[in-house]
């Protein structure tokens, strides 16, 4: 299934197919703009659980808010609104699956001969993925059928794809391929980015601090409104704290997919046969001296001297990106 989605389909007129669907209609600003009222419904949401656990324990164990209102977000991106919560539930289960199978170490991928594959992970991976065509087919499905009135003006990705000039259209399984891949790339990158950005708040309240007076002469100092998306480019700091916590914990440390050799090269002294997958250590490369001054140190200034994109065009922040520019939730 993944091999017909955008981050692990070969370069081909198919990839650049879906690159130019995900940007004129996933990612179009008319219909990023229409998803702010969920993304501030998500925010809110997650600020009273927040309230509430303060009140009724006296703590607040932030992971499990900031990972379901991701889920959330994400899903009513992608799938919409109508989802039960039976479904929020099944969807977010198999999105835990996929990760704890990524993360498994499977002797196979380095030595591919079947019988290596001790812990079942292949075997495991095929059958989430038929799950997974089987859930988001029964989706697509309700979502054709003719009592459901919310492809037409509907903001999600389901209903852009649903939708779309019949040149351009997918065909069943490439849609679902390509709506997995939102949710599972979109899900744990944004609540770890958001855990780290609050961990990082509590270890330097001098941040903080400059943080909120930011927000104070944007929005008000008594929070008279939320923050908008278009608030966005009056907090160059808040901006810069972000990427700061982009660069020291970068949500994907470890780059792998699409960076397969199709052809043998030599890069430096080193051969890379034809086939070889080739592992990018983001990690190391944001914390490298070579290429950051006190890379150890959390400073977002340093995002204030200089101009580093974080959408992809920079290779300190997102090396060897086949996408030419951006990655496509650059939104
Ligand atoms: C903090 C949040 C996020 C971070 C840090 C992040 C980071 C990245 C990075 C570094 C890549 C390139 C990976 C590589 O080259 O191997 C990538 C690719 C991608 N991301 Fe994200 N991402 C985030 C959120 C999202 C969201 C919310 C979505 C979907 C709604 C998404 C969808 C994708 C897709 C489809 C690709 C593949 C692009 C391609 O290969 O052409 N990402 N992301």
């Amino acid at each position: 299934m993944f091999e017909r989605a955008i981050g692990f389909a070969p370069s081909s007129t198919y990839w650049r197919h879906l690159r130019r669907i995900t940007a004129n209609h996933m990612f179009s600003p008319r219909r990023i703009s229409h998803l702010e009222p969920l993304h501030q419904q998500v925010a809110d949401s997650m600020v009273v659980q927040t309230q509430l656990a303060m009140e009724t324990k006296g703590f607040v164990e932030l992971r499990g808010i900031l990972q379901k209102g991701s889920l959330t977000n994400i899903l009513n991106t992608v799938l919409g609104s109508s989802l039960s919560s039976d479904m929020e539930d099944k969807l977010g289960l198999m999105v835990k699956q996929g990760y704890e199978l990524i993360t498994m170490f499977n002797l196979e991928d380095h030595f591919p001969m079947k019988f290596l594959d001790f812990n079942g992970v292949k075997r495991r991976c095929h059958k989430l993925s038929s799950k997974v065509r089987n859930v988001v087919d029964q989706i697509v499905k309700e979502r054709l059928k003719p009592s459901d009135q919310s492809i037409k003006g509907g903001n999600d990705f389901l209903s852009a794809l649903l939708t779309l000039p019949k040149e351009d259209q997918l065909s069943d399984s490439d849609m679902i391929a390509v709506l997995w891949e939102m949710i599972f790339r979109g899900t744990d990158t944004v609540a770890i980015l958001l855990e780290w950005i609050m961990a990082r708040m509590v270890m330097h309240q001098d941040i903080q601090a400059k943080i909120q007076e930011e927000l104070d002469d944007c929005i008000g100092r008594h929070c008279d409104r939320h923050v908008c998306d278009s608030d966005i480019p009056n907090l160059p700091y808040l901006q810069a704290a972000v990427k700061e916590v982009i660069r020291l914990h970068p949500p994907g440390p470890l780059l792998s997919w699409a960076r397969l050799a199709t052809h043998d090269v030599h890069v430096e002294k080193s051969f890379i046969p034809a086939g070889t997958t080739a592992m990018v250590n983001m990690w190391a490369i944001t914390h490298d001296p070579s290429i950051w001054k006190d890379p150890w140190t959390f400073r977002p200034e340093r995002f204030l001297e200089e101009d580093i994109s974080i959408m992809g065009s920079d290779l300190r922040l997102a090396p060897l990106d086949r996408v030419e520019g951006c990655v496509p939730a650059r939104h």
